[in-house]
């Protein structure tokens, strides 16, 4: 499988590299009034001014072009055909399907998916609106106040992510609650604050056998049943996954059982029904919203020419700093406290995705994959880490994103907010010259010597890339648009660099090999070979906790 670099357009970046690597952002507005309005591009609720980059027209063009070479508009197809583009797991990767809203038929091994997806909706819908009408009681006739969702990875972020920022839509009288780490302390602080009367469980797992989810679910069951009975249990608790015999083991009657499918990835599957902790928590209307709002950059990713392509655009500017830069991290930085669990989310999503060692065929890749990706609100982080981002020595774009609408009503927050944010991208982008520095601190009246010594220190190189995203309102449909936007940014690089973005084997060495220490933890089996770090904080852990006969039960 040829690599990107034998593509003639990544032959011609290297050139454009060499050539533009020096020339400064701050030059390029002075001579091209129109720079911000050529680029900036907006679909739907979502605007994005991605001028703030180290771009020009020759740039994207090779960009776009590497794009051709490498195959993407067909593999747009393939994906949205319904082929199993996923083929270390022979599966298609339909996450788009779960959001046609045009409900064309989109045929897997030669089924039309769309049948069940809506089936799927509809019981959501009956069940969210049950929850939240009332009509729903638990064991004792009291209506459900506490929705607890028993998941992690993609059966945790994308729900939490999506009711945090929406939160303002929420029905007043649910309380979402989310345990994802198997530290019992996660589940004990939710646990001391619900009712079991007045609580609903939702155990998402797309296998239904992790480790984690599953002992939550477990210990939550025993808790629930120390007031309730087994049969009041399919009052209080619903299963979300695609392994149906794994629920019915588990204990939930498979009528309460929302299912979801093979193609469709753990992190891609908050439109699914792992979103039904949003549904529940927004309502049906909401939550279709949100499904509209993906489906409008759905269709702009499959039908616009890719010069005009948001998602990707962003995705071959990404390619630019990671494979040409040397950039490898990307941070992204909402300014909106709703929005704090952003980062996390899309740190999933690409991380998981694009985090690959080997291309399609088994052949190691031959340039850097996807980034780290971190971040936080932006403005904490203007407290915290942007000093690195302004001066250090690394080139970390930044995706800047807020809401033109204000968000409170408290008077002045909303302007302070964004007045921060455009003043962050001006001043990444600006910097500040010796030159400026030097005439800042003769006007504060300094000698020249305390001048000389300051100035390095106040300079600031600038140049440093952005992407400002703004949202006309963050609302659902939109939120459905921006997280669309993302996840097919991570497409589009995942198809230049010529990887599997939709499998995640590299999570698994890890669970095979705390299976076999928890048992050496336990005392159940006497302790197998491992090197000597591991054999010594086994035998420190055991120490701790075992008793002197060796017996160490840790479930008791
Ligand atoms: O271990 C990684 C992973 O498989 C993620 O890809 C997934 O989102 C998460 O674990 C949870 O998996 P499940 O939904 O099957 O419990």
């Amino acid at each position: 499988m040829a690599q990107p670099i034998d593509f003639p357009a990544w032959q011609a970046l290297q050139q454009n590299f060499e050539q533009s690597k020096h020339i400064q952002m701050r030059d390029q507005f002075e001579q091209d009034p129109q720079r911000a309005e050529r680029y900036c591009l907006e679909v739907g609720g979502i605007h994005v001014d991605f001028s703030k980059n180290r771009i020009s027209d020759e740039i994207l063009g090779n960009l776009v072009e590497l794009a051709k070479q490498a195959g993407l508009p067909e593999r747009m197809q393939q994906m949205f055909r319904g082929e199993k583009i996923n083929q270390t797991e022979n599966r298609a990767v339909l996450h788009v399907a779960l959001r046609n809203r045009t409900n064309n038929p989109i045929l897997v091994d030669g089924e039309d998916v769309m049948p069940q997806v809506n089936d799927v909706l509809r019981r959501m819908g009956e069940f969210s609106h049950a929850v939240r009408s009332g009509e729903w009681l638990g064991y004792t006739n009291q209506v459900i106040t506490d929705v607890v969702n028993i998941g992690i990875g993609g059966s945790d972020l994308g729900p939490l992510m999506m009711c945090t920022a929406l939160k303002g839509f929420g029905h007043p009288r649910l309380n979402m609650h989310f345990v994802s780490n198997v530290d019992g302390a996660q589940l004990r602080d939710v646990l001391e604050r619900v009712h079991p009367e007045t609580t609903l469980f939702i155990i998402a797992s797309k296998t239904f056998t992790t480790q984690e989810t599953i002992t939550n679910a477990n210990t939550a069951r025993q808790w629930f049943l120390k007031e309730g009975s087994e049969k009041d249990i399919a009052k209080h608790f619903v299963a979300v996954s695609t392994n149906k015999a794994e629920v019915a083991k588990f204990g939930i009657d498979t009528d309460h059982m929302f299912e979801f499918w093979d193609w469709v990835g753990g992190r891609y599957s908050l439109w699914s029904a792992i979103g039904l902790p949003i549904m529940l928590y927004l309502g049906e209307e909401n939550f279709i919203e949100m499904l509209n709002g993906a489906h409008l950059m759905d269709n702009h990713f499959i039908n616009a020419p890719l010069e005009k392509n948001l998602p990707v655009l962003l995705g071959l500017i990404g390619i630019w700093y990671i494979n040409f830069y040397g950039g490898g991290s990307h941070v992204i930085a909402p300014y909106d406290q709703h929005l704090h669990r952003l980062p996390k989310f899309i740190q999933q999503l690409d991380m998981e995705s694009n985090g690959k060692q080997v291309k399609m065929g088994g052949e190691p890749v031959a340039t850097e994959t996807g980034p780290i990706i971190w971040g936080e609100t932006g403005i904490n982080g203007q407290h915290a880490f942007f000093q690195l981002l302004h001066q250090g020595t690394h080139v970390t774009p930044i995706d800047l994103i807020a809401s033109l609408t204000k968000r409170s009503n408290l008077p002045g927050h909303h302007e302070i907010l964004l007045s921060n944010v455009f003043a962050q991208a001006e001043a990444f982008m600006r910097g500040k010259t010796p030159e400026e520095a030097r005439a800042e601190l003769q006007a504060q009246g300094l000698s020249d010597a305390q001048i000389e010594t300051l100035v390095p220190h106040k300079t600031f190189s600038g140049n440093r890339p952005t992407n400002m995203i703004l949202m006309d309102e963050v609302n659902p449909r939109n939120m459905g648009s921006l997280i669309a936007m993302y996840e097919h940014k991570v497409f589009t690089q995942g198809v230049i660099w010529g990887i599997n973005s939709f499998d995640q084997w590299g999570v698994e060495l890890g669970k095979q090999l705390a299976k076999t220490i928890l048992a050496e933890l336990t005392g159940a089996i006497d302790p197998q070979k491992h090197d000597a770090s591991t054999s010594r904080l086994i035998r420190l852990y055991r120490k701790t906790n075992c008793a002197e006969d060796g017996t160490c039960d840790l479930f008791n």
